[in-house]
């Protein structure tokens, strides 16, 4: 859907005088560093090249109107109700946003409002981050708030915890906040101190395969997997002093993980010490050009995923698995939390196609379910269009 296409039916919507604004962020892909986030480890996501584009204008009737051309339905709600949360609607995304804002004391205007979105929903590339983001990023800049992007980042994070209830990291938001064209954002989650790391792929491509399996993040496991990596911390504070699990090096860990007691939290922080330990080593693989090394890191991160921290499914470890017997697949693992979503393969660009192929057709027959793939572009963050 292009601009003047969302345009036109921004005034069909709410009359045609309206001056609208146009604004993008796109969703995220993490490469490697997945359920390090909310323990205070690195991360490595890049922004890509689908997202989510919202056209506003403010109004002067004190009245907030969304409309989604993805999702349903349509609502008005007065200023002083943004408080109330939804059943589960896709409006309580922005509206958490909103509501962050006002827990500020930030005095807010009506607003008519039109999403559009082209990142599957559901697949692990962070499409509520992307509406969460694009939401504040908007409202700091049309009602003059001056907040600066990491603040933004902060409200869509809370927005997400408080609204939605999933008790998420900073990465989704972080990642689409600062995402930068044809690089990776190595995040520190701790101090929220990042670098951008030039990705230069040369003969391969990023793809990502969506198992088109949907994920219910907020009713998932993920809210348990964080009481267990803060229970298995609690036991490590007995032993040292770390003021997170990432922080728990891989000598202290082997020293003390033993007498954890407990099986599922020496898997879920073994997890957690080596994923934050597999960043390092990838950004530095990339760094010296060595794609083999970073693609087999990737490999690595999926298997702790799937044996340690128990977050993939069938489908993902099947399409991992088929996608790794590919000749040109250096690497390949689930993104994001897991539980379904999408695989990220770095992938030689002349076997594209035919892993494409061949991944569709068996997949197909094996789950009954249709396969989508997107090879993606590293995209840049949050921003007005015009
Ligand atoms: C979801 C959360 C993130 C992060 C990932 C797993 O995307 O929103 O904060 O925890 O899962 O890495």
């Amino acid at each position: 859907m292009n601009h003047d296409d969302l345009l036109k039916i921004f005034a069909e919507l709410y009359g045609e005088s309206v001056q609208a604004e146009i604004f993008f962020a796109p969703g995220r892909v993490n490469l490697i560093g997945d359920h390090t986030d909310y323990n205070g480890g690195l991360v490595f996501p890049c922004g890509v090249n689908m997202g989510t584009t919202l056209v506003v204008t403010p109004s002067e009737d004190d009245y907030i109107e969304m409309t989604s051309l993805n999702f349903e339905p349509s609502f008005k709600v007065h200023l002083s109700e943004i408080s109330g949360k939804g059943d589960n609607l896709w409006s309580n995304y922005p509206l958490g946003v909103l509501n962050e804002f006002s827990k500020k004391g930030i005095p807010l205007k009506g607003l008519k409002c039109l999403y559009y979105g082209d990142l599957p929903a559901g697949s692990g590339l962070s499409s509520s981050a992307s509406i969460e983001v694009v939401t504040a990023f908007a409202v700091n800049s049309l009602l003059n708030c001056q907040l600066d992007l990491v603040e933004l980042v902060k409200i869509s994070q809370a927005a997400e915890r408080n609204f939605v209830g999933v008790q998420c990291g900073i990465m989704d938001q972080f990642a689409v906040a600062k995402a930068e064209a044809n690089h990776g954002i190595k995040l520190d989650c701790a101090s929220l101190d990042y670098e951008a790391v030039p990705i230069d792929l040369g003969d391969y491509q990023i793809l990502l395969v969506n198992s088109n399996q949907e994920r219910e993040l907020a009713n998932s496991a993920y809210n348990q997997r964080t009481q267990e990596c803060a229970a298995a911390l609690e036991y490590f504070q007995k032993h040292f002093k770390t003021d997170d699990l990432a922080s728990v090096s891989p000598q202290q860990f082997k020293e003390h993980a033993a007498g954890i007691g407990n099986d599922t939290l020496l898997r879920r922080s073994r997890h957690v010490v080596t994923e934050h330990n597999r960043v390092i080593e990838a950004v530095d693989a990339l760094n010296a050009g060595d794609l083999t090394s970073f693609g087999s890191l990737m490999s690595a991160s999926h298997k702790s995923l799937k044996e340690d921290y128990e977050v993939s499914t069938e489908a993902l470890d099947f399409l991992v698995d088929e996608a790794l017997a590919f000749d040109g697949v250096l690497g390949s693992r689930l993104t994001g939390a897991g539980f379904g979503g999408c695989t990220v393969n770095l992938v030689k660009k002349s076997q594209v196609e035919p892993l494409r192929k061949q991944l569709a057709a068996v997949y197909k027959s094996k789950f009954g379910t249709e396969a989508d793939f997107y090879p993606i572009e590293i995209g840049g963050g949050v921003r007005k269009i015009s």
